[in-house]
């Protein structure tokens, strides 16, 4: 049993509110922390930010461009951004992250995480939710640089999740995001392909990072 969206959590024995289980609940964000979140214009990325603002972090997304930066500090209040394309990717993120990192949001693995590693702080934590830059390759990467060393001498945490965990908890999750919609705190990002014929583009175009938000294929009109 995992923390419940509402209630005693089970893991730290701490009241919580209701709540976000992948990023609060294995991430535990606290006000004034600093969290990165990379693919953080996309579907899970983007709600993950937002949370993270919600609960009072400081929040730093990780993008494949400038226009999804912009969008993210601008329309998604994102305190700060870092392209990952760039060639001096720590630096970067060690500029917009001065007092080094507490969570950080995994959605690619990859470069973003060993940009990510020497930056966390003692007692970080990291949530593995994906590691999209590995999807397209052809063999397994190697594992990060930094793994374990960074790990045992800062004692991080890093953890896997599965959405499929929380089941349990899934209609209180989907009335607390709804609640956080309809006070405008919480911004739904959805990026429609119309057509069936379509699906294979859409699918190949995420890994590319030509999607911004939720990537869904519309295959038929929405009814009335
Ligand atoms: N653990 C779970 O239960 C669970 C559930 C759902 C999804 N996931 C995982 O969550 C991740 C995000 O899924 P999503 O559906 O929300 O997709 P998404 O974030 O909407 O789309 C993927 C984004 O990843 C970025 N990207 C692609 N290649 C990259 C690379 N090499 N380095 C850095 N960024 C890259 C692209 O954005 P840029 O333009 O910014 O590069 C792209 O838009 C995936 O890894 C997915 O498998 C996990």
């Amino acid at each position: 049993m995992r923390a419940g969206l509402a209630g005693i959590c089970d893991r730290c024995g701490q009241p919580s509110l209701a709540r976000e289980p992948a990023l609060l609940d294995v991430g535990r964000p606290q006000k004034g922390e600093t969290v990165v979140v990379s693919a953080a214009a996309g579907a899970t990325g983007s709600v993950a930010g937002q949370i993270a603002r919600i609960v009072g972090a400081r929040v730093v997304g990780v993008t494949g461009s400038d226009d999804k930066s912009r969008m993210l500090e601008r329309d998604l209040g994102f305190d700060a951004t870092v392209n990952h394309r760039s060639d001096k990717l720590r630096e970067d993120l060690a500029a917009a992250c001065p007092n080094g990192i507490d969570v950080y949001f995994d959605n690619v693995g990859g470069r973003v995480l060993e940009a990510v590693l020497p930056l966390m702080r003692t007692h970080g934590r990291i949530v593995c939710c994906g590691a999209v830059s590995q999807y397209d390759s052809a063999g397994p990467a190697p594992g990060p640089a930094g793994v374990p060393g960074q790990l045992i001498v800062k004692r991080l945490r890093m953890e896997g999740f599965l959405v499929s965990d929380y089941i349990g908890e899934w209609a209180q999750a989907q009335e607390q995001l709804a609640a956080w919609v309809a006070a405008d705190e919480l911004k739904v990002l959805e990026d429609i392909v119309e057509g069936l014929e379509s699906a294979p583009r859409a699918l190949i175009g995420i890994l590319a990072g030509d999607n911004v938000g939720k990537r869904m294929v519309r295959v038929a009109p929405d009814p009335a």
